[in-house]
C-alpha cells in the first residue's frame, strides 16, 4: 500500500504566515509542518510516498525533502495541483503513482500523537472499500462530521451547523483503488471543491466503508489556534516523532 500526502491549497487561513511558504513549510515546534504526515506513513511501514502540492512554492518541497531518504522513504514522488479544487481534485493526481492498488491519504496538516500501523494493517486485510479514522473533538462544526449507528458511520456531513456527534472524521484515509473512479464522478460543492466528503458518503452507500477511533491526541494545523495547539502538543512531547531519523541527524 502507498501514502499520498495532500499539501496544495492555498492556507487562506494563515494569512499573511502563508503569503510568501506553503502552510505545509511552516514549523511546527522544531520541524515544518509536512515531516508530521509523512511520519504518520514511514511509521505505519509506508514507505512509498507521493506529495501533492501547488501553488508558487512547490519548489520548496523538493529542496526540504529531495528524495525522502533522510525521513525513511523508499521512495518520494511529487505530482503539482494546479489551483485549489478541492481535497478529492488533489487526490486525483496520484491515480497513476497508485498503479492500481490501495492507498493511504493523509492530510498534510494533519499531527497525531500515536500510530497508524494497526489501522493500516487491517485495511490490509480489508477486501475492498474505504476505512476512516475518527475522533472525539470539542468542535465537531469544523470537521466532516460521522453519524454512527450501532457502531457503523451511516453518513458524512461536511462542517455541519448542527453536528450529529462529536467523532470529526481524521484526515487520513484508507481507500481501494476504485477512489479514483469515484473521484472522477464528483460535482464540486457550493464551496467550489471536489469534497473528501462525497467520496467517503459514496462508500457509505456501497456499504463498504469501515471506521475505528484513533488513539491518542489529534489535530489539524490549518488555523492559527490550530496550528498554536499544534506545536503546544508537540512541544509537550508524547508525539512518536522523536524516534525519527530526521531527529537525531539534524
Ligand atoms: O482535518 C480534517 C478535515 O479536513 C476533515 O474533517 C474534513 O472532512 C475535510 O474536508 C478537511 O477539512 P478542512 O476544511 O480542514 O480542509 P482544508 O481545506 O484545510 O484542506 C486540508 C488539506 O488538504 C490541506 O492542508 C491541503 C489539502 N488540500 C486542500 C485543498 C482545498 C489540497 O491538497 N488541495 C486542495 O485543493
Amino acid at each position: 500500500m502507498k501514502g499520498i500526502i495532500l499539501a496544495g491549497g492555498l492556507g487562506s487561513r494563515l494569512r499573511p504566515l502563508t503569503l510568501v511558504t506553503n502552510k505545509h513549510l511552516l514549523p511546527v515546534y522544531d520541524r515544518p509542518m509536512i515531516y508530521y504526515p509523512i511520519e504518520c506513513l514511514i511509521n505505519a511501514g509506508l514507505d512509498e510516498i507521493m506529495i501533492v502540492t501547488g501553488g508558487d512554492h512547490a519548489g520548496d518541497f523538493l529542496k526540504l525533502l529531495k528524495n525522502g531518504k533522510d525521513l525513511g522513504a523508499k521512495q518520494m514522488a511529487y505530482a503539482y495541483q494546479e489551483g485549489e479544487g478541492g481535497i478529492a481534485d488533489a487526490l486525483k493526481l496520484a491515480e497513476d503513482f497508485a498503479d492500481g492498488g490501495k492507498v493511504c491519504v493523509v492530510l498534510g496538516d494533519n499531527i497525531i500523537e500515536g500510530n497508524i500501523r494497526q489501522a493500516a494493517g487491517d485495511f490490509f486485510t480489508q477486501k475492498s472499500g474505504a476505512k476512516l479514522l475518527l475522533k472525539e473533538v470539542p468542535d465537531p462544526e469544523r470537521f466532516g462530521v460521522a453519524e454512527l449507528l450501532d457502531g457503523k458511520v451511516v453518513s458524512i456531513e461536511e462542517k455541519p451547523t448542527e453536528p450529529k456527534s462529536n467523532l470529526a472524521v481524521t484526515g487520513i484515509y484508507f481507500y481501494d483503488n476504485d477512489v479514483f473512479n469515484i473521484c472522477k464522478t464528483l460535482v464540486p460543492s457550493k464551496r467550489g471543491e471536489l469534497e473528501i466528503t462525497d467520496v467517503n458518503n459514496e462508500y457509505i452507500r456501497r456499504g463498504t466503508l469501515t471506521s475505528q477511533v484513533l488513539e491518542g491526541w489529534w489535530t489539524d494545523a490549518g488555523t492559527h489556534e490550530s496550528l498554536y495547539r499544534a506545536t503546544k502538543l508537540v512541544a509537550e512531547g508524547g508525539a512518536n516523532h522523536l524516534q525519527m531519523p530526521a531527529a537525531v541527524g539534524g
